[in-house]
């Protein structure tokens, strides 16, 4: 076969931006938050936290490797490093069930990013300004009805995702994940100074980081790690696709760190700046995922300035979720073109109305499909469920398994260029840590 010339990120700093780019979004600041206020607060942080650090920062850093050592896309580096190192090709299903996963996720992901467009909107005509917490909760409960404007703005959302991908890695991912991340954390800064005006500050806190242990159960710690996968992309495949265009030179450990504490400084900062809405306002912090639309609106819609900084973070949210629903759809289109030849704009097209499709199923599960259920789940949540507590985690456990035991001790060496120190220490990390840690918790979790 002929070798693919294969395009690289130009400098480490733009390979930063992209990983931030597809980490960083509604995962941050929507999900989070709402899992938060779902899962009991601060013992579900805890957990998350710990997740971050002792499996997500491994997984990442193997994604990476698989990546950038197998030149390909997930399932064809999966596979083409296993023959290499005598391995059964069946690690390529690694990179398939990325693959699925990604395409599932994007398909609900692409609904909620049609609700930030749509309030990016409602901020600049007004609709919240004045409104008590009622009317701004049935605000979001008569968009949640009606179908014809969920599915106008999740059209309008993945329009815009086959646009950007259909133009290719470099030029889309690239120029798209630049500017808006610094802008993003003045905003919630600003959100965080006005919950500490709130006088409600101490109370979210409290909330967020004073745990409550009695409270915790397999399914909270199950849902911790599915969060900790979710917002740092991992167990997708997407992360290997973003390796393989990583230069030789950039250390994956250190990188690893920047683009977590990014992404995780973002949530803490989210859920910093909801929490005190909802305990000045009286609402519930278990209000499930309308929780920043109807605790964000509320606040700009009484603030001084607050049509100009509800536009500006709606449209931040909104381009952060563009972002990463970009890498999302990135890793189907790109293996359709190695599997179809199709070419780029046909195989983005073809994949982007699958999605949509998907994604019509979904927002009708808010309203006219809510009682078609499975296992107690609709198709949103079952969606939501199916990946972030069964497929990334299975992924994600295969290719830290993969890298961790499988992969040569001397790749392994050259790739993370670490003193004896510090390989024996991912040796533990990698090789027990966290493959014992998500195989506990995923058991622990559905049972
Ligand atoms: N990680 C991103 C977020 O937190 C979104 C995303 C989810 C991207 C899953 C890729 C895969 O919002
Ligand atoms: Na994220």
């Amino acid at each position: 076969m002929a070798k693919l010339a294969h395009a690289q990120w130009s400098s480490r700093m733009t390979f930063v931006l992209a990983a931030a780019g597809s980490a960083v979004g509604l995962g941050n600041i929507w999900r989070f938050s709402y899992m938060v206020g779902d899962n009991g607060g601060a013992a579900f942080v805890l957990i998350y936290l710990a997740c971050v650090a002792l499996v997500g920062l491994p997984v990442l850093v193997a994604e990476w490797m698989i990546g950038r050592r197998g030149q390909k896309n997930p399932i064809n580096s999966m596979a083409e490093l296993a023959s290499k190192h005598g391995k059964s090709p069946a690690w390529a299903l690694v990179g398939i069930s990325g693959v699925l996963a990604a395409f599932l996720i994007l398909s609900f992901y692409s609904v909620i990013g049609g609700w930030s467009l749509n309030y990016t909107l409602g901020t600049v005509i007004g609709t919240f300004n004045g409104q008590d917490a009622d009317s701004i909760s049935d605000l979001f409960g008569s968009m949640l009805a009606s179908p014809g404007t969920l599915l106008l703005w999740h059209t309008a959302f993945m329009l815009l995702v086959i646009g950007i991908v259909a133009r290719g890695v470099t030029k889309g991912l690239e120029s798209a994940a630049r500017s808006m991340m610094p802008a993003l954390v003045v905003l919630m800064l600003v959100l965080v100074g006005y919950g500490v005006a709130s006088g409600h500050f101490g109370e979210a806190l409290a909330f967020m980081f004073r745990p409550d242990w009695s409270a915790v159960n397999g399914g909270v710690v199950l849902a911790a790690m599915g969060q900790a996968f979710f917002t740092l992309s991992l167990g997708m495949g997407i992360m290997m696709a973003y390796g393989s265009y990583l230069g030789e030179d950039v250390n994956l450990i250190s990188t690893a760190r920047t683009v977590i504490i990014l992404d995780t400084g973002i949530a803490l900062l989210a859920g910093l700046a909801i929490f005190p809405i909802v305990f000045a306002n009286g609402l519930s912090a278990g209000e499930g995922p309308g929780l920043i639309f109807v605790t964000l609106p509320l606040a700009f819609g009484n603030m001084a300035g607050g049509t100009l900084l509800g536009l500006m973070f709606f449209l931040l949210l909104t381009f952060a979720a563009l972002t990463s629903a970009i890498s999302l759809l990135e890793p189907v289109v790109e293996m359709m073109e190695e599997r179809t030849s199709l070419p780029r704009v046909s195989a983005t097209l073809v994949s982007g109305v699958a999605v949509w499709m998907l994604g019509v199923a979904a927002l009708l599960s808010f309203n006219v499909w809510a009682d078609f259920q499975i296992i107690g789940l609709n198709i949103f949540d079952l969606l939501d469920t199916f990946t972030s507590k069964i497929l990334l985690p299975l992924t994600g456990l295969g290719a830290i398994v993969f890298v961790a035991w499988c992969l040569k001790r001397e790749s392994v060496e050259t790739e993370l260029g670490l003193s004896a120190t510090g390989i024996s220490l991912w040796n533990i990390v990698a090789r027990i840590i966290a493959p014992i840690g998500v195989i506990i918790v995923f058991v622990a979790g559905l049972i």
